[in-house]
């Protein structure tokens, strides 16, 4: 077995005998221009404060992140703020559509654009493909599109502006290969119902802050965790909850 991995080894390098081993291994994720621009945008979300939040008492704050009618209201006033997937979501979502070979994604929820770098770069490391994302806050769009050129992979987002209720209503594309929901928690369920016939069979859903969930969007929680809704779930890493679409 030791030499028949050697000997595959070999031929792997004489195939591209001008590479370092680092360099067979290279992707979009780790390196250079995304890996550094992610360490700087990571580390400014983390820097970011929000007038807009302090403003909010505890009780207006939890009204507001149940309701499907202020969730404009909400997020326009935090939107200072970056909201961003941790980093080992990030390394996930990256993971996964590598390896269900996504070549369409949809999102709910750009912000910044810092899930939106890490989806793309899967997509360029596939050799190609679209990720259609949805943010209704205009400096929030100007910025995510900069960080998207930074990080050289602007040509394979189309990002759609206004609420997504909208923009993610209609000329999707024929088959969606995973959906990422990071928008107004109360609207999950929504968003799924509007994209969910675009699924493919073995189509990921990815819902962040899914611990949220619970108090937010018991709706979305209960139609991916009912079988007979056509998904397989489960909750991980505390607050993300990954579901497949069987058919
Ligand atoms: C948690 S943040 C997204 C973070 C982003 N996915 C990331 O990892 O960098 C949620 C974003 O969704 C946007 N949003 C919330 N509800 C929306 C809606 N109905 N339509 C479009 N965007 C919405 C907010 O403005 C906010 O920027």
């Amino acid at each position: 077995m030791r030499l028949a991995n050697a000997t595959i080894y070999s031929y792997f390098r004489f195939q591209h005998k001008s590479l370092s081993c680092t360099e067979l291994f290279m992707t979009a994720l780790t390196t250079e221009p995304l890996a550094p621009l992610l360490d700087r945008l990571f580390a400014e979300a983390d820097a970011a404060s929000s007038p807009g939040m302090a403003s909010l008492s505890h009780d207006e704050l939890e009204r507001l992140l149940r309701s499907k009618t202020e969730y404009l209201d909400l997020y326009g006033r935090l939107k200072d703020l970056w909201l961003p997937v941790s980093r080992e979501t990030g390394t996930m979502l990256y993971m996964l559509a590598r390896s269900c070979g996504a070549k369409s994604i949809v999102e709910f929820g750009t912000s910044f654009g810092i899930s939106t770098l890490h989806l793309a770069a899967a997509l360029r490391d596939n050799g190609g493909g679209r990720v259609i994302t949805s943010e209704f806050e205009p400096s929030k769009i100007v910025r995510a599109r900069q960080n998207l050129a930074d990080g050289g992979l602007i040509d394979l987002v189309e990002i759609r502006e206004g609420d997504a209720l909208e923009t993610l209503s209609s000329d999707l594309p024929e088959t969606i290969d995973l959906l990422l929901l990071d928008g107004a928690k109360s609207l999950y369920r929504e968003v799924l119902d509007l994209v969910e016939d675009r699924l493919r069979p073995g189509a990921l859903v990815v819902a962040d802050n899914a611990d949220a969930c619970l108090d937010y969007c018991p709706d979305y929680l209960a139609r991916v965790r009912s079988t007979a809704s056509g998904y397989i779930s489960v909750p991980f890493a505390d607050d993300v909850e990954l579901s497949m679409r069987m058919s």
